[in-house]
């Protein structure tokens, strides 16, 4: 069985990837394949991608971050550079429970608590984006909003002046390609320098706000204060290890799923409408997008020894891909899964965010960044409209399903909730 992700551009599975979990899922046998081309075991079906997910002492997270496509000399050499530690999605426990249990304590991760924490701040980001786009006939969402939200707001949470993000994208874009993507080998080389720099700058970053009297201001002054100069209870790499975790994972993720919802909400007017008007719709709408389409669809792990998964014997040390779409349109589960149905049953127990102990920390500031950009887009352009000529195309890649870019016209702006100055329009 080939999954084929990285063929021509039509190719099944970078663009309608849920043709070929159908595929997967209709065998009739076992769910569990090996793809000889990738070197991987693609592990399709609800149950299959469940178990794996949680099954952190079979299923282990330590190579998830280890390219997925063989490396020229010249990329592994740069990449030696990179000497981060493992916290978080590559580690494992007792590592990962000690770390994961410090941010927890410090990080919001309830939908109460992200709100309580977060709403002003993402509304003001979201405000501002949407300002700039009032007098911009044609837009491509990806770059103005979907590319940008969630990267500012992740800064801010994290406490570094937004004056950095000019260089940031450039550092910390090329390394979703370069570890789950199929890049020749120079992009290979500028990704992984840039990601070296990006490490380089987060390291920078935590022990100058360290030196300082006063860590200053978001996680980061949180983390060195937890810290207090106890290398013990948590090294200064390790924080430097977690603001870029966290700003990598903050960021590409939300990007990709902002688009999603988005797409989701502009192919029908009548579901752009409601966005604005109906609470009850929005909140439904958003989970039924991180269902039907997952920003990150595929997710490695590697088994610690052999394993046998439905009735499919699994050898030791063996990459595996859990193919979390297949899970979400698995129709035991979910009946006509291809379907967009926000009202459908079992609608938050899709396998989005992942599940068990490495679960996504950040899943409820992902869904408010998601649902306050949906409700103020929708508000203030009630006319927005993907563009004729649109077509869906994705980033090749077995991780990150990401829009290449969302083309739309703006149509007229109608006057911001908030008070501040678009247009003349008015609200139909
Ligand atoms: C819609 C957007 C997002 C999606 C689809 C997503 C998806 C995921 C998935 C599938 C995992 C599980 C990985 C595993 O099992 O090894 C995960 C973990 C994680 N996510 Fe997210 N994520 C999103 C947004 C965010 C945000 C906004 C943040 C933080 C700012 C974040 C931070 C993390 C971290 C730190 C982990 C690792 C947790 C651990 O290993 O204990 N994610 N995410």
């Amino acid at each position: 069985m080939k999954l084929d992700p990285f063929g021509t551009i039509d190719s099944t599975y970078s663009n309608n990837p849920a043709a070929t979990w159908k595929k997967l899922l209709g065998f009739g046998g076992s769910q569990v394949f090996h793809d000889p081309e990738l070197g991987l075991w693609l592990i399709a079906g609800y149950d299959n991608v469940r178990s794996a997910l949680t099954d952190s002492r079979r299923f282990s997270n330590a190579a998830t971050l280890a390219p997925i496509r063989p490396l020229s000399d010249a990329t592994a050499e740069a990449l030696a550079g990179f000497d981060a530690p493992d916290v978080l999605v590559s580690a494992d426990a007792p590592q990962h429970t000690l770390i994961r249990a410090t941010l927890r304590a410090l990080f919001p991760n309830t939908s109460a608590r992200a709100e309580h924490a977060w709403a002003a701040l993402i509304a003001a980001r979201v405000d501002q984006l949407v300002d700039d786009l009032a007098g911009q006939d044609n837009t491509d969402l990806m770059r103005t909003v979907a590319a940008r939200l969630p990267l500012l707001v992740i800064l801010d949470i994290l406490g570094i002046a937004a004056d950095d993000l000019h260089t940031i994208p450039g550092w910390a874009d090329g390394f979703l390609d370069l570890v789950w993507g199929d890049l020749g080998p120079d992009a290979q080389l500028a990704a992984a320098h840039g990601f070296v720099d990006f490490w380089h700058l987060c390291r920078s970053t935590v022990t100058t706000r360290a030196s300082q009297p006063d860590p200053g201001p978001g996680l980061i002054g949180d983390l060195l204060r937890h810290q207090r100069g106890n290398d013990a209870r948590l090294s200064m790499d390790k924080i430097a290890a977690l603001v870029l975790n966290l700003t990598v994972a903050g960021w590409e993720s939300t990007t990709g799923a902002l688009g999603h919802a988005l797409e989701h909400g502009l192919t029908d007017p009548h579901r752009w409408a409601q966005l604005a008007d109906d609470e009850h719709y929005l909140a439904t709408h958003v989970e039924e997008s991180l269902r039907h389409s997952p920003a990150v669809d595929g997710w490695p792990r590697i088994t610690t020894t052999e394993v046998t998964l439905d009735g499919t014997v699994i050898p030791a040390g063996s990459r595996c891909l859990l193919l979390i779409g297949s899970a979400n349109h698995d129709p035991r589960v979910y009946g006509t899964p291809d379907r967009f149905d926000p009202g459908r049953a079992w609608l938050s127990q899709h396998l989005s965010f992942g599940a068990g102990p490495h679960y996504c920390i950040g899943a409820a500031l992902a869904r408010l960044e998601i649902t306050t950009t949906l409700r103020t887009l929708a508000r203030r352009f009630p006319h927005l409209r993907l563009a004729d000529d649109y077509q869906r195309r994705f980033r090749p890649n077995v991780a990150a399903r990401t829009h290449q870019s969302l083309p739309a016209t703006t149509g007229t702006a109608t006057r911001c909730p908030y008070g501040h100055d678009t247009s003349s329009g008015t609200r139909p």
